[in-house]
């Protein structure tokens, strides 16, 4: 008798790897695979890793530990690696020569090649096992299990050119890819037959998005869609409510862009724009192409653009030389921003990227210390910021009854911020409702629903 095989998938890292496990999941349940929440009783045990996060190497060697156990316990358990820990070379070497039990590694941009690798197991002559070559075309039309009903994340491009000294994603992703427009438009207007209200267009830098049609008078003329254009077009794809992007580079952020704020009422008020430092000297030597003022400028014109609009960031404390002073023009940025939310990060040493050679790297306790001290100033005004919504009515976009707390709703503000509410009827998941906000503390409100 067949029995069904199962599959479980480990994502690390970001959105774009979130997407990537989609896609994985589709292409598995297409060859006859059903999902399964349990690593210990499934057929094919996937590791999508992440080597940006702290600690990336030594969370996913772990994961492979418990993994080699479990497969112990059920031999014959197929295990795969992919992501961008497998674009590293050192990362290649340490698999082969200390888990050479694993059966499958392949690299971020080898995605589709999974059923190839897959068949490959059980066909002798075949004994590729490996494949993390550079594909530098994009493929379409591959399926996705996708993990959310409502919204949806959308990949525009695929790689990054601009080398901040600190990071590994342009080795690990490679060059900046396109994608068409119309493909684009033709896996929206599908997601929202599907009922998709809100998605997430994706890239390391959606602002320099460059998408062309192979149609003739596209590439011959050299006509090609940039991304404000694209948001236009995707304003009037009927039934799609609320666009989002991430994430956008400060050096690239036009005034287009700006103006597409102000005339597309889907693009939502919120903006990820990642500062990195609030010093100049420390952006020029990670290589950001901005300086402090040109920063908070960008800022000012977004707000006067758009008044209200969610402002969030991405900071890295201790990079190498940062000093005392410098990071002090980090916490006065954070202060005269004022943003949303933060995610912060401790400078970590990429092996591969240019900072990861500099002699004047920050002692680990000094680098905790000012994390701490920044965390206390965003977390604070994350809460002064919430505080200030308390009793104003809110669209929200409703995801369902909350995991943690079944007696809740719980949605996004447009400025992408969550809130748990109640209601005196039922919401349906995907329904748009206004919500008053009764309640705040540091990164979600309360509110309720008013019905009817
Ligand atoms: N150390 C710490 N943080 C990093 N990031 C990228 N590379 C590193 C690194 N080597 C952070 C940046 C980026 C976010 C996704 O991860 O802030 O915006
Ligand atoms: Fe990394 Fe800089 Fe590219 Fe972002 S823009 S992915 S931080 S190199």
């Amino acid at each position: 008798m067949n029995e069904t095989k199962t599959f479980h998938i480990i994502t690390f890292g970001c959105q774009m790897n979130e997407r990537d496990s989609e896609t994985m999941a589709g292409m598995l349940e297409e060859k006859g695979y059903v999902r399964n929440d349990d690593p210990k009783t499934s057929d094919v045990i996937l590791i999508n890793t992440c080597s940006v996060r702290e600690n990336a190497d030594k969370k996913f060697f772990g994961t492979l530990g418990l993994i080699k156990k479990y497969r112990e316990n059920r031999p014959g358990t197929v295990v795969g690696v992919c992501g961008c820990m497998m674009q590293q070379q050192h990362i290649i070497d340490t698999i082969r020569a200390k888990y050479n039990w694993v059966d499958l590694v392949f690299g971020t941009m080898n995605i589709h090649r999974l059923p190839e690798l897959l068949d490959n197991l059980t066909n002798e002559r075949k004994k590729q096992r490996e494949i993390w070559d550079s594909h530098r075309g994009i493929v379409e039309g591959l399926p996705a299990d996708r993990t959310d009903a409502f919204k949806a994340y959308v990949n525009i491009m695929y790689g990054c050119n601009n080398f901040c000294t600190y990071c590994i994603v342009p080795y690990t992703r490679g060059r900046e890819r396109s994608r068409a427009p119309r493909d684009i438009l033709r896996e929206v207007k599908s997601l929202v037959r599907s009922g998709t209200k809100e998605i997430t267009l994706l890239g390391q830098n959606v602002n320099s998005y460059r998408g062309t049609d192979d149609t003739p008078g596209c590439t011959e003329s050299g006509l090609s869609v940039s991304f404000p254009e694209l948001i236009y077009e995707l304003q009037d794809v009927e039934g799609l409510e609320r666009i989002r992007f991430m994430t956008s580079h400060p050096k690239d952020l036009s005034p287009a862009l700006i103006q597409a704020y102000r005339d597309c009422p889907k693009l939502m008020p919120h903006i990820h724009l990642p500062v990195q430092s609030g010093n100049t000297e420390v952006l020029r030597r990670m290589n950001r192409h901005y300086t402090r003022e040109d920063y908070l400028a960008l800022i000012g014109r977004l707000r006067e653009a758009v008044p209200g609009i969610a402002v969030t960031t991405d900071i890295i404390v201790g990079f190498p030389g940062e000093t005392e002073a410098q990071f002090g023009d980090t916490l006065s940025l954070v202060e005269t921003v004022r943003y949303d939310s933060a995610f912060t990060f401790l400078y970590s040493v990429r092996t591969g990227t240019p900072a990861a050679e500099w002699k004047d790297q920050i002692p680990e306790e000094v680098k905790h210390e000012r994390f701490n001290r920044l965390v206390d100033v965003t977390n604070r005004i994350a809460a002064e910021k919430n505080a200030a919504l308390v009793g104003r009515t809110l669209p929200i976009l409703c995801e369902g009854e909350s995991k943690s707390d079944p007696g809740l709703y719980t949605g996004r503000t447009p400025g992408h911020k969550l809130v748990n509410f109640t209601a005196s009827g039922p919401v349906a998941a995907g329904e748009t409702v206004s919500v008053r906000v009764t309640a705040s503390n540091t990164f979600s409100l309360l509110g309720e629903a008013a019905i009817g």
